[in-house]
């Protein structure tokens, strides 16, 4: 196990990478915001396996411009001891933990990253400004790293696809790596938020992945069933409270919606967000639809049909 690089600034992480480019070795780029977990180390093993002996970086950067005025900014967990620790067990070859002042060296900045009509729906409902935050802070530190590769969790997946568009639409020579999502043994998918669960909230939290896999299950029967599996799902659970949960085409161009015919087997994603106690949680899973089906409404929202 080798310690990594602890970079601070631009100039250093040039340093740490001079050699890997000299000899023309690929650098493969892990972004992050720290408190890391296994989920993100699954996304090192990934980078690794794409860069082989060239370098994986890790990125350690809480970035305000992506929280909300209302947000966890202060109270998002800073953790870098155990963060150098996990990286250094994953085989990281550079950590890069710039304070806020290297990311922003004018500030606010006034030149920034527009994501477009993808930004306002799903989370952007909820959270206006996150993606420009995102996909601003993302595209600064391909700039401050250069890597050849990065790679990001389907965790969070319209991050996924934003950083996917951008990269397309704005010509960034950097390959973008989708990595699946590593949960706990009841189906919670890791995040570095769900320390903030108690007990109680952590054994809710689980009916968040229990939905969209009833989902998934009866998405063979179409829409409207998927739809129906997953309200059944979260009836029965409590203290789970709904914020969105749809199904969409994989590149979120598109919500379904339960009067769509589904005759052939049909790629889809569902994606849901939901509060356990003060903590929003997100969740994804891919779906094949197919059968047929009729129906109404298409997003199931808010106290109405979700809450129990
Ligand atoms: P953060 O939430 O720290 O996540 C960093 C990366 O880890 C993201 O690509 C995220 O999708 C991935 N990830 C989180 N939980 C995961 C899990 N359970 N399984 C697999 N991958 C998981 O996402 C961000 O930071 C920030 O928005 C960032 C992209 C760094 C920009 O600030």
């Amino acid at each position: 196990m080798t310690t990594p690089v602890l970079a601070r600034t631009r100039a250093e992480v040039a340093d740490a990478l001079a050699a890997h480019r000299a000899a023309g070795r690929a650098v493969g780029f892990v972004p992050t915001m720290g408190a890391l977990h296994a989920g993100h180390a699954s996304l090192v093993d990934v980078a690794r396996d794409r860069v082989g002996d060239g370098a994986v970086v890790v990125s350690i950067f809480v970035n305000p411009m992506q929280f909300g005025p209302d947000e966890d900014l202060d109270r998002y967990p800073r953790t870098l001891d155990e963060d150098l620790a996990l990286c250094a067990a994953a085989g990281v070859d550079v950590v890069f933990a710039p304070d806020v002042a290297e990311v922003y060296p004018g500030g606010e900045p006034v030149v920034t990253v527009e994501p477009g009509p993808l930004a306002d729906i799903l989370e952007g409902r909820t959270r206006p400004g996150h993606f420009t935050g995102v996909l601003t802070v993302v595209a600064k530190l391909f700039g401050l790293v250069g890597p050849d590769v990065a790679v990001f969790g389907e965790k969070d997946y319209q991050q996924l696809t934003l950083i996917r568009r951008m990269v397309t639409d704005l010509c960034f020579g950097v390959e973008i790596v989708g990595a699946p999502t590593m949960r706990e043994e009841d189906g919670l998918a890791r995040s570095s938020r769900n320390r903030y669960l108690d007990e109680e909230q952590r054994r809710e939290a689980a009916a968040v992945n229990r939905t969209l896999r009833a989902a998934q299950n009866d998405a063979k029967y179409g829409v409207r069933a998927a739809l129906d599996a997953a309200r059944a799902e979260l009836r029965s659970s409590i203290g789970v409270d709904l914020d969105y949960l749809t199904i969409c085409t994989p590149d979120l161009e598109r919500e379904f919606t339960e009067e769509d015919q589904v005759d052939q087997e049909t790629p889809a994603r569902i994606l849901m967000a939901a509060r356990v106690g003060p903590t929003r949680l997100i969740d994804n899973l891919p779906l094949i639809l197919s059968g047929s089906t009729t129906g109404t409404a298409d997003v199931v929202a808010g106290t109405t049909e979700g809450d129990s």
